[in-house]
Formats: structure tokens, C-alpha cells, sequence
């Protein structure tokens, strides 16, 4: 393929995620040379202003695809990816979908480009984005399994409400006002709601299900122990995460430190005597994973503690489905 030659569709262009991912690719200079918006019909003929350009907005229906397509990000939910992202794929398109409609299946690569970029060439047209909450964790998680080999996580995350969407974003402002939630359970305005999707027969959410199986499959190790709580917290955006890790391997904290610094993608900021330490509104707007508050657990033998904070809506979906579109250019896919 030529420089500049590519072609893109965006798959729910009008979202959140959608629009982050135009601003994420106005900020780079990829080769592609014609964009695409769908949406649904409630959005055909809306305008979106891309590179100065202005843009009109598609329905999608089941011939999008029939003009080709090199690549395609989808940000339009499970249901909408079930059923196109097959006919695009079919058309030759390889898609990048930030729904967890694939993700565990096993002929689609999830991916992370910091952590398995080669899992990219194994693909059969469908490629998965992790969860927003997955991704930032195992940045850290796999530059620390490579030095030290994992055997125990225990994440607690503290979610921001733009990872629910507009309407979370909605509930949040309108919860200051008095108005009742529409999108969760109670009031997210003055609360910490230990629920994000739906509970399940094992008392877990599906959040929490799918950082521990998601976890599990990038970082190749199926019989890792890892558990999760998920709580949704008031913080407009922005994910943070206390993780604590036990490793085979003992470890000095300096080492930790140096490993973290030297990963891409990694930002440390661990300087407590300046109380220095990652946090919702340093991280967005960023697409690096902040690490700081590293510290042993004392309480076992080989543990330690991190805290993790990433822009959810940029490295948790647009930037880190992008990030993966730049790896497909650069492998000639
Ligand atoms: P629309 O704006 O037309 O509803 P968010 O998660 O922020 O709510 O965004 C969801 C995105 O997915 C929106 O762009 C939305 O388009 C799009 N979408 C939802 N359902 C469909 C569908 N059936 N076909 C195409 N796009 C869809």
C-alpha cells in the first residue's frame, strides 16, 4: 500500500469515544488519506468538523463497507459490533472494535500496544480493544511480570463517570442539581457506587469479570489469580486504581521505580515529600498510564502497592484503538 492511501471509517463518530478519537487523530499525522463517519440514523446528515474539513454523517447500514475500507474503529456499542463488524470484516476491512462484543474470543487479538503489539498480525479482521480499566492496569502489570513474574492481583479502581457516557456525564452534573440518576443505580453525585454493568450469578460485576479474564488473556497467563472491585466514583474523567501485586521474584523498590520509568507509555510520579502522585486531573487529556504511591505491602512476601491513573475515554478506547490502526500501517496489514 502507498503512503497516504488508507482509508478509515469511524463507527459511532458522534459518541464520546468517537469524538475523542477525531481529536486523537487530528493530533497525528497518520497516512490516511480519506476518512468515513457512520453513526446511527438518528445522526445521518449531522455535521462533524474534521482537519478544518467539514464532514457529513452516515447511517450505518449493513452496504457501508461495500466501498472498502482498510480499517475501521468501532465505538458504537456491543450490539451495533456484533452485527457489522462481521460484514466489514468480510469486505476486507480490519476493525478495531472498542466493545467487549470479541474480546474473549479466540481468534480476535486483544491488545494493547505497549504490552503485545505482535498479537496484531493474528488477526482475522477483527481486532479487540481491552477495557478502559484493563488497559491502563496492565501497562504497568506486564513491565513488572516480565522482570519479576506475576502470581497475585488485587485491583479496587475508582471510575470516572465519562466511562459510562454521555449520560453518565449527565447524572453526575444533574445529581448537583437534585435531579435523580438516569443511567445508574442511585446518585453518583456525593457516592462511591460499587457497581459498573451488570451483577452476575457470582456476585461480581461484569466490569470486575472483565478486567480479571481480559487480564488475563494479554498477558497470556490463563491461570493467573487476579480479583477485582470496580466502584464508579464523581470524577468527571479520568480512571484511577490501586493495584497490589505479589511477585515469584523478590524485588528493591529503586528497581521498580526504574523499570516502570524506562516502559512506554509509563509516566511515573512518585514523589511523596511533594505530594506527588498520579491523579484524574493530571492524566486527562494525556494518553500516557500515570504510576506513583509505589510502596511494599508488608504484609506478604514479595508484594507492592501501585497507584494507576489514565485518561479512560483517550488510552482507555480512541487513543489506544488508534495506537493499534498506526501498529496495522506499520506492519503493512
Ligand atoms: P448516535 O449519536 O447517532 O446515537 P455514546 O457511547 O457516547 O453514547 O456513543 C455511542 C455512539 O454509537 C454514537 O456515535 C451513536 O450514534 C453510535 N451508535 C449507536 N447505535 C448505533 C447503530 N445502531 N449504528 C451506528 N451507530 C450507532
Amino acid at each position: 500500500m502507498d503512503n497516504n492511501q488508507y482509508k478509515l471509517a469511524i463507527v459511532g463518530a458522534t459518541g464520546l469515544v468517537g469524538r475523542t478519537a477525531l481529536k486523537v487523530l487530528e493530533e497525528k499525522n497518520l497516512p490516511i488519506s480519506e476518512y468515513v463517519f457512520f453513526a446511527s440514523s438518528h445522526s445521518s446528515g449531522k455535521e462533524l468538523v474534521f482537519q478544518n474539513k467539514t464532514y457529513i454523517v452516515r447511517e450505518l447500514t449493513e452496504s457501508s463497507f461495500d466501498e472498502g475500507f482498510d480499517f475501521a474503529i468501532f465505538s458504537a456499542g456491543s450490539d451495533t459490533a456484533k452485527k457489522y463488524a462481521p460484514i466489514a470484516a468480510a469486505h476486507g476491512c480490519i476493525v478495531v472494535d472498542n466493545s467487549s462484543a470479541f474480546r474473549m474470543e479466540k481468534n480476535v487479538p486483544l491488545v494493547v500496544p505497549e504490552v503485545n503489539p505482535e498479537e496484531i498480525k493474528n488477526n482475522h479482521g477483527i481486532i479487540a480493544n481491552p477495557n478502559c480499566s484493563t488497559i491502563q492496569a496492565v501497562v504497568p502489570l506486564k513491565a513488572l511480570d516480565n522482570k519479576y513474574h506475576i502470581t497475585r492481583v488485587v485491583y479496587s479502581t475508582y471510575q470516572a463517570v465519562s466511562g459510562a457516557g454521555r449520560l453518565g456525564l449527565e447524572d453526575l452534573e444533574n445529581g448537583a442539581k437534585g435531579i435523580p440518576p438516569k443511567k445508574f443505580a442511585h446518585p453518583i453525585y456525593n457516592n462511591c457506587l460499587p457497581h459498573i454493568d451488570v451483577f452476575l450469578e457470582n456476585g461480581y460485576t461484569k466490569e470486575e469479570e472483565k478486567m480479571i479474564n481480559e487480564t488475563r488473556k494479554i498477558l497470556k497467563r490463563p491461570g493467573l489469580k487476579v480479583t477485582a472491585t470496580c466502584v464508579r466514583v464523581p470524577v468527571t474523567n479520568s480512571h484511577s486504581e490501586s493495584i497490589n501485586v505479589e511477585f515469584e521474584k523478590p524485588f528493591e523498590l529503586e528497581e521498580i521505580r526504574e523499570t516502570l520509568s524506562n516502559y512506554p507509555g509509563i509516566v511515573l510520579l512518585d514523589n511523596v515529600s511533594k505530594n506527588e502522585y498520579p491523579l484524574a486531573t493530571i492524566a486527562s487529556g494525556h494518553d500516557e498510564v500515570y504510576v506513583g504511591r509505589i510502596r511494599r505491602d508488608e504484609s506478604v512476601e514479595n508484594g507492592l502497592n501501585l497507584w494507576v491513573v489514565a485518561d479512560n475515554i483517550r488510552k482507555g478506547a480512541a487513543s489506544n484503538a488508534i495506537q493499534i490502526v498506526e501498529k496495522l500501517i506499520e506492519y503493512d496489514m
